[in-house]
């Protein structure tokens, strides 16, 4: 099988940035987990479905068609929803709110694991998310998993969120993602911890290009 490079960590830890840079660098694949997650809850809000529905929403993650595409001029991979180019919807709050919640149910998980699966292929893939090395790919040859401090992640987020105009308090991204953490470490469904034989990386204070250059390290014979 093809060779697997899994990346996983909290929100705020760069593993998205992270993760394109090395698959840009191996010419590997690249498997955006969390994207999946939001088109689903995409397409059950579009649908009209209540998120708190399992069922339904299950039955919506066995059936929404999500496809990726590389645009030519090599700007960003565009997700498309069910036809839709839903890249820009996929962004927002909104859309990682809903993945959130919909990421809690059983029966979503097991619609995406064959469809995540089937991200492997030659010459290899980089897998981002937060479960890569635990649940889809327990036996990738290589597992990174990526923290910062949380500190460090609400000054990430604060950035960005400037940059897109929008005006938070530091204080408040804060307390809101400690609040996530620890959400996500006691959730039942696939809570977040790295893979017993995943090298930790933190990257609180570390510039990308370094972080990228010591994962790259870890691929070398
Ligand atoms: O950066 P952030 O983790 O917030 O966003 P993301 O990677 O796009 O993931 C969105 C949401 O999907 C996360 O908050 C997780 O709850 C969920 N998710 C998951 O449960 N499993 C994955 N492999 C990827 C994402």
């Amino acid at each position: 099988a093809a060779p697997v490079l899994t990346i996983d960590g909290p929100s705020g830890s760069g593993k998205g940035t992270i993760s394109r840079l090395v698959a840009d660098a191996l010419g590997w694949h690249l498997l955006d987990s969390g994207a999946l997650y939001r088109a689903v809850g995409y397409a059950a809000g579009m649908a009209g479905l209540d998120l708190s529905d399992t069922e339904a929403v299950t039955r919506c993650a066995q059936i929404t068609k999500i496809a990726f595409r590389d645009p030519k001029d090599g700007g960003e991979t565009r997700v498309v929803v069910n036809g839709h180019d839903a890249t820009d919807e996929l962004r927002t709050e909104t859309a990682g709110a809903a993945a959130s919640a919909i990421a809690a149910i059983p029966g979503v998980r097991a619609a995406l694991f064959e469809r995540q699966r089937g991200f492997r292929k030659a010459p290899g893939l980089v897998a981002d998310g937060r479960d890569m090395g635990t649940v889809i790919f327990p036996d990738a040859p290589h597992k990174v998993f990526l923290t910062a401090s949380a500190a460090e992640r609400a000054r990430r987020r604060h950035k960005q969120l400037k940059e897109k105009g929008l005006n938070v308090t530091l204080a408040s991204l804060l307390h809101e993602i400690e609040a996530r953490d620890a959400r996500d470490a006691a959730r039942v469904v696939a809570p977040l911890k790295p893979a017993p034989d995943a090298v930790l990386i933190d990257t609180t204070g570390i510039p990308v290009g370094a972080v990228v250059a010591r994962v790259l390290d870890l691929l070398r014979p």
